[in-house]
């Protein structure tokens, strides 16, 4: 099962898991995306199925994992995908954004997991994918509320690996820095923008993803300039945090208006 399957990512890995011969069960709000996906697997596999579902609604979650269960029996796989993202100035992003960003990428993540973990410990087996963010592991610039919910998404697979480890279930997650997708679209031209050089095709996202269920390592960075960076963070935070400073500072403005009311 994998979460924002009709597009970007998790469509890639979608058709290069029906490739390898998984049964796949994505799902999306888009119908007319998915409709698009589903093709694309059911080339390599014909049971694969696409779901309507904003995971962002617990509600609808627990509907899609019965059906999904009630289908094809079981779910070995959970990937947590779906997110949405953002760049912009604390100050000038609304609640309403900030609460769609938590609501899609952190508890989007929670209400599948929830969903989907009593099947995985009734079989003492599965595997649960969350697709982080270099986001998740650095504070970056104008990304706060995006930041906030992968660094959430991370402390929660870090304490939920050792839940669910003694149950036979492994806990993943893939930090990707910048990738090729529509992911940026709304915000493409704000700063600081990824240098072009640094951005990951999104075919490596997928690749990373497979080597994961192979080899279950907990976490993977990729790609190698950011997990330098991540692991310069962990181990030199002032350090790194003074250099980050040098780099950023120059995109920080003063708000032009600045109102007391956060709507
Ligand atoms: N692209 C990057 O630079 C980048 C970098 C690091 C991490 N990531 C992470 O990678 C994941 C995938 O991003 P992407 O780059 O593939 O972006 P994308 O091309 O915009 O795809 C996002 C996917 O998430 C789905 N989605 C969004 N909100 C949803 C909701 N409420 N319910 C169900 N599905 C929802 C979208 O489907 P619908 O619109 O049809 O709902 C779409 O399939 C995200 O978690 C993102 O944070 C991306």
């Amino acid at each position: 099962m994998i979460t924002g399957a009709s597009n970007g990512i998790g469509k890639q890995v979608a058709t290069d898991l029906a490739a390898r011969g998984a049964i796949v069960a994505g799902c999306g709000r888009s119908i007319e995306r998915l409709r698009d996906t589903l093709k694309e697997v059911r080339r390599a596999s014909p049971s694969s199925a696409m779901i309507g579902c904003d995971v962002g609604d617990a509600e609808q979650v627990q509907s899609m994992v019965a059906k999904i269960v009630g289908d094809f029996g079981k779910i070995d796989v959970l990937i947590n995908n779906a997110g949405v993202g953002m760049r912009k100035p604390f100050i000038e992003t609304d609640l309403k954004t900030i609460e769609e960003i938590i609501r899609t990428n952190y508890l989007g993540a929670v209400y599948c997991t929830k969903a989907v973990l009593p099947h995985m410990i009734a079989r003492r087996a599965g595997h649960v994918v969350n697709i982080s963010s270099g986001a998740g592991l650095i504070g970056a610039l104008n990304m706060a509320a995006y930041c906030a919910s992968k660094f959430a998404l991370n402390g929660w697979s870090e304490s939920l690996y050792h839940e669910l480890k003694p149950l036979g279930i492994d806990v993943s997650i893939v930090c990707p820095g910048p990738v090729q997708t529509e992911f940026s679209r709304d915000f493409r031209d704000s700063q600081p923008k990824a240098a072009p050089n640094l951005i990951v095709p999104v075919e490596a996202v997928a690749q990373a993803v497979i080597k994961v269920l192979e080899n279950k390592h907990f976490e993977v960075v990729l790609p190698r300039w950011l997990a330098l960076m991540s692991s310069l963070r962990r181990h030199f935070p002032s350090f790194f945090r003074a250099l980050a400073q040098r780099r950023f500072r120059r995109h920080v403005a003063l708000p032009g208006k600045i109102s007391g009311n956060a709507d």
